[in-house]
């Protein structure tokens, strides 16, 4: 309350605005008093990565709509003029079309950090699922923009997610002719597909990653030793090992965004196409509904949740069922209380469902359940330790085992489909969910060391 006092005092423009907007308190308060945790590491760098690359993809993404055209007879020509003819017209472009890799590489980095240090535990469960919400927002707004250059595959890639949806029981058809605006991908869908992309996506967006930040700052960062700073404070408030985000921070991150620049450099200048992982090669060839590519995969960060997919194949579908029985059965055993009945008989209406429904949608199930599992997280470990620096060896491994998985299934899903892909990709879709679902039993288990009183710090 004294430094709000304090603000008021600022003379000049600033004291002028001050007393008409809330400027230097805010800047105090999310800055130049927000005090972080002295003990932030390497993987504390990628939230502010995520912002840059959310102005570059933004600011970028407004230049390269100036020269596009959303019509299916124009779209693609209009790309290759903005490669050609504009002026740093392949510049944009390429910042753009890396920009979108780069922003899975960083939200990746930075979600993995906050599954290693338990950054989703009580009190950043709001945190967390603000971040889960960006995360889909993030692959929506891939996902849409991948149409817009109207090439092969452009086209492809959104006739196969949109047919997805005509898998599921009793409104599946309508639902995708619905998206499509269409019986296949055509004009009107690049149209509403652009209006997602360059508005609505991005608003939903910018709010979600808004309320993040400012769900962050009211319950103050974690830290690699996943220790409360804000229960050690001095006699004036501030905790006792937390230091102003700016300057400390700011400079810090500076040395962060240097580094990550040139490598982003170095991409757009040497590797745009990242040898087909960033640009797939087919998509140099414009849109024809009348020919399908020998090949069609997605964009490498979405490979893992579409080997997934490709995995669900009839006999993997009874495997699924399977361990449903056998968790049902274990509910009827072990739970208590209303839970007992109610978990079994979930198990078999869900079982019923599964016979009578095809496996395509079934992978639809797992791809989405993937993801949707994310947003449990905060609930499903229930270590008494966050940080992963205090967990039993055993739950390191398990990390390691479910990253490894992860890891697979994105590379298989960038290969062709074979059998023996296919029983990979199956046993680490089941490692996936084993990781979560098997949470609550096996976090709270093993010899945890006891995490120190005050954070780890040493000065370089
Ligand atoms: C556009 C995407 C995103 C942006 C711009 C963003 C931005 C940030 C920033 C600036 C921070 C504070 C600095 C830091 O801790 O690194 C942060 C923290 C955090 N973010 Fe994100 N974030 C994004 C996506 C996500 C996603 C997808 C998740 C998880 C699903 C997530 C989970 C978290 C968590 C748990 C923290 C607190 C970490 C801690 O205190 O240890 N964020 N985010």
């Amino acid at each position: 309350m004294a430094s709000a006092e304090k603000e008021v005092e600022t003379t000049g423009l600033t004291g002028w605005i001050d007393r008409r907007f809330p400027l230097t308190s805010t800047w105090k308060k999310h800055v130049s008093e927000y005090y972080a945790p002295k003990n932030f590491n390497f993987w504390y760098f990628f939230g502010s990565l995520a912002l840059l690359v959310l102005v570059n993809q933004i600011v970028t993404g407004i230049f390269l709509t100036m020269n596009y055209k959303p019509d299916a007879t124009l779209a693609f020509a209009s790309v290759e003029y903005i490669m050609r003819e504009v002026p740093w017209g392949w510049l944009i472009r390429y910042m753009h079309s890396t920009g979108a890799s780069m922003f899975f590489v960083v939200v990746y980095l930075h979600m993995f950090r906050g599954l290693m240090y338990g950054s989703y535990r009580k009190p950043r469960e709001l945190v967390w699922i603000f971040g889960c919400a960006i995360f889909l927002c993030l692959m929506a707004e891939a996902f849409f923009g991948y149409l817009l250059p109207w090439g092969q595959m452009s086209f492809w890639g959104a006739q196969v997610i949109v047919n997805l949806f005509s898998a599921i029981p009793f409104i599946g058809p309508d639902l995708s002719l619905w998206i499509r605006g269409d019986y296949v991908v055509s004009d009107v869908t690049l149209n509403r597909f652009f209006a997602f992309h360059v508005i609505a996506i991005p608003l939903v967006l910018i709010g979600l990653v808004v309320a993040h930040l400012v769900a962050l700052h009211e319950v103050g960062s974690n830290n690699p030793d996943g220790v409360e700073i804000k229960a050690k404070k001095d006699a004036n408030g501030i905790p006792l090992d937390g230091i102003p985000f700016h300057p400390y921070y700011s400079v810090h991150d500076f040395m962060g965004v240097c580094v990550f620049l040139l490598i982003f450099a170095a991409i757009i200048f040497f590797a745009p196409e990242m040898g087909g992982y960033f640009l797939e090669a087919n998509n140099f060839v414009p849109a024809n509904p009348l020919q399908t590519p020998s090949e069609i995969a997605p964009v490498w960060y979405f490979t893992a949740f579409y080997a997934m997919l490709r995995a669900t194949t009839d006999p993997f579908k009874i495997v699924l069922m399977i361990v449903i029985a056998v968790l049902g059965l274990l509910a009827l055993l072990r739970a208590r209380g209303k839970w007992r009945l109610g978990l079994p008989v979930l198990a078999v209406l869900v079982l019923i469902f599964m016979a009578l429904t095809e496996s395509k949608f079934w992978g639809v199930v797992v791809m989405g359940t993937a993801v949707v599992s994310l947003f449990f997280l905060p609930w499903l470990d229930r270590s008494p330790v966050k940080s992963i620096r205090y967990r039993p060896l055993f739950h390191k491994v398990f990390y390691a085992i479910f990253v490894f998985a992860f890891l697979m299934l994105g590379f298989l899903g960038t290969r062709p489909p074979s059998p023996a892909a296919t029983l990979i990709a199956q046993v680490c879709a089941l490692i996936y969910f084993a990781f979560f679902l098997g949470m609550p039993f096996w976090t709270p288990r093993g010899k945890f060391k006891t995490p120190p009183e005050r954070v780890h710090y040493k000065p370089h």
